[in-house]
């Protein structure tokens, strides 16, 4: 019998796990007081505390260029609607993401073209850019590079490749809500920039508010934009393409209006907002309980040199600085076994993502499974283990020992 035709006991496959690998994170007293004010005031559309959600979130991430959305794919299609010109059909992107990720490309209307990534991070290469053919880039409208677990592709190259193919270039922020990465757009604000703000070299950047980020809504997500000409076009386009903040009360009852551009209903809500301003007090915290975990798994997992079949595995991806850590990824000898092992201790462990070229939706874009040398290598052995502000520096030791042990 093959791993795959294996059936595994329910308890080894959903628990109980003493150690989660995700949790939403919403302070329930704060979320309740909130919740219950929206709702005392009839007002649980779209108001103002989507507005001074937009604003804390703009205000971290240092744009305020930033319009909300219903979900953290409708992020991702706005922006991909927004980059498309006429001729133009295709994203060059990674196929080691979420499926969202490929799924918005799809909706907009837009061919994935999968390129590989590097097998010590797991993240979009500019050189890989850099080796599409020129037919390819001629008939592509967006670069979408995924910040992987919150370890963010290095920007400044892939920033600098993507001006030169002359593309725009997106950021599947999903996972990077408080990324830093060394990317500046050299002038606009010093060595470090958070991830969505002003000064990286990204176009737009998308992240998710779904229930287990960082900082959740239920369900939400956010644009921020380089240029205001897309900001200015995204508050329209997210609800219908009504340009609400204009809008002049008329006698009969109805506001006047035009509309010019066919939107979509993508707006997010006060009630969600409410859920993410409590969730998004807590996010320092957040972050910061992350990264403790994270120099403890470090400081016992080895890092990755080079990618090999020779290597000693467990080894740890290589993690650009300041990343937010939504995963901690290893790379293990046999995922299977590792996984068999990790849950009998009660320690819930995921590939967390399935590289996007082995699902039959995408056949017509990649004829089949893709031999790419890194993917292959980072999707044979990948593994996320626990963590977050619930794992101990105690916990933490207990799964980066037993990681080690399960992962040779
Ligand atoms: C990399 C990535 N992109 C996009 C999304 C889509 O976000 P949402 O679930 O908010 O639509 C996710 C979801 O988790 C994701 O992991």
């Amino acid at each position: 019998m093959s791993r795959e035709e294996k059936t595994y006991p329910q308890n080894i496959l959903c628990g109980p796990f003493k150690y989660r690998l995700f949790k939403p994170y919403v302070p329930k007293e704060k979320a309740m007081a909130l919740l219950g004010e929206c709702l005392e005031t009839g007002w649980i559309g779209e108001g103002p505390r989507v507005k001074e959600f937009e604003s804390l979130v703009g205000g971290f991430v240092g744009n305020d260029r930033i319009t909300a959305v219903n979900s953290g794919t409708s992020a991702l299609e706005m922006a991909l609607n927004f980059t498309k010109t006429e001729g133009r059909d295709t994203c060059i992107t990674t196929p080691m993401t979420c499926m969202a990720t490929t799924i918005a490309i799809l909706n907009a209307g837009l061919k994935p073209y999968f390129i590989d990534i590097d097998p010590t991070t797991g993240l979009l290469s500019a050189e890989a850019l850099l080796g599409v053919p020129a037919d390819i880039v001629g008939r592509t409208a967006a670069v979408m590079t995924v910040h992987w677990g919150g370890s963010t592709a290095n920007m400044s190259a892939l920033g600098a490749a993507s001006k030169q193919l002359d593309l725009p270039l997106i950021e599947d922020a999903a996972h990077a809500l408080g990324s830093e990465t060394p990317s500046t757009d050299c002038g606009t604000g010093g060595d470090i920039a958070v991830v969505g703000g002003l000064n990286t070299l990204s176009d737009f950047t998308c992240f998710s508010f779904q229930a287990i980020k960082h900082v959740t809504t239920g369900d939400g997500g956010a644009v921020t934009f380089r240029h205001e000409k897309d900001w200015l076009r995204s508050k329209p386009y997210k609800w219908f393409g009504i340009p609400r903040d204009e809008r002049v009360e008329h006698i009969l009852g109805h506001s006047s209006y035009d509309i010019t551009e066919a939107g979509r209903k993508w707006q997010m809500n006060d009630i969600a907002a409410s859920i993410g301003i409590a969730s998004f007090g807590e996010l320092d915290e957040n972050l910061s309980g992350r990264r403790a975990v994270a120099d403890v798994y470090d400081s016992i997992i080895p890092e990755i040199k080079e990618a090999g079949e020779g290597i000693d595995f467990p080894v740890r991806v290589r993690t650009s600085a300041g990343s937010s850590y939504w995963l901690y990824t290893i790379l293990v000898k046999d995922p299977y076994s590792f996984s068999e092992g990790m849950r009998a201790l009660g320690i819930e462990v995921s590939n967390v993502h399935v590289r996007n070229d082995s699902y039959s939706v995408t056949d017509p874009y990649t004829g089949g499974r893709l031999e790419l040398a890194g993917l292959d290598y980072f999707s044979d052995h990948a593994m996320c283990i626990p963590i977050g502000p619930w794992i101990t520096t105690e916990d933490a030791e207990f799964i980066a020992n037993a990681a080690m042990k399960h992962g040779r």
